[in-house]
């Protein structure tokens, strides 16, 4: 079994990940992370001395070639919008995306923008407008996962029904 997060940046892949690998039992990979400890670098670290078209690559590499069994996979904010990822992740497993409103998305990431190299150094108005668009760019691939959960609501154990008969009904 396994269950993949997808969604914007500050949706709460992560926290909902753990929460939900618990009630599940399955382990919880967050994305980044791995490619972080594969290559070595941070996330900034690979944007800048390897560019984001290198960094969408190692993204599609890493999802082309996941084996790993028994786990919740938070993945990165664009991953599923490039390459065939979304196909790759929808075959992979049982895909959830975690969708909330530009607002919300922004006075998440208000604080945080420092660790992530599209929003860096942002204003609250330019990043607002970023993630207007962007989120509009990127829902035509959200929007193809098996599950779509509303992040205002946050009901785990809804989320935790769905996701199972999603796979029973594979
Ligand atoms: C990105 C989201 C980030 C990370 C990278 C690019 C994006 O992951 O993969 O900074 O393109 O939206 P999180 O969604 O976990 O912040």
């Amino acid at each position: 079994m396994r269950v993949f997060l997808i969604g914007f940046m500050g949706c709460g892949k992560s926290t909902l990940g753990k929460k939900l690998a618990k009630k599940l039992n399955l382990n919880f990979i967050d994305m980044d992370h791995a490619i972080e400890e594969q290559e070595g670098m941070t996330i900034n670290e690979i944007f800048s001395s390897k560019g984001e078209n290198n960094f969408r690559k190692i993204e599609n590499e890493y999802l082309a070639s996941f084996e790993t069994e028994n786990v919740v996979v938070g993945t990165g904010g664009g991953a599923p919008c490039y390459y065939n990822n979304i196909d790759l992740i929808n075959e992979l497993g049982c895909s959830v995306y975690i969708k909330l409103p530009p607002k919300v998305l922004k006075d998440r990431l208000k604080g945080e923008t420092n660790k992530r190299p599209l929003v860096q150094n942002m204003s609250d108005e330019e990043l607002l407008s970023f993630i207007e668009v962007k989120l509009n760019e990127r829902e035509v691939y959200y929007n193809n996962a098996h599950v779509i959960f509303d992040g205002l609501k946050f009901d785990i154990p809804e989320l935790v029904l769905e996701i199972q008969s999603q796979i029973f009904n594979r």
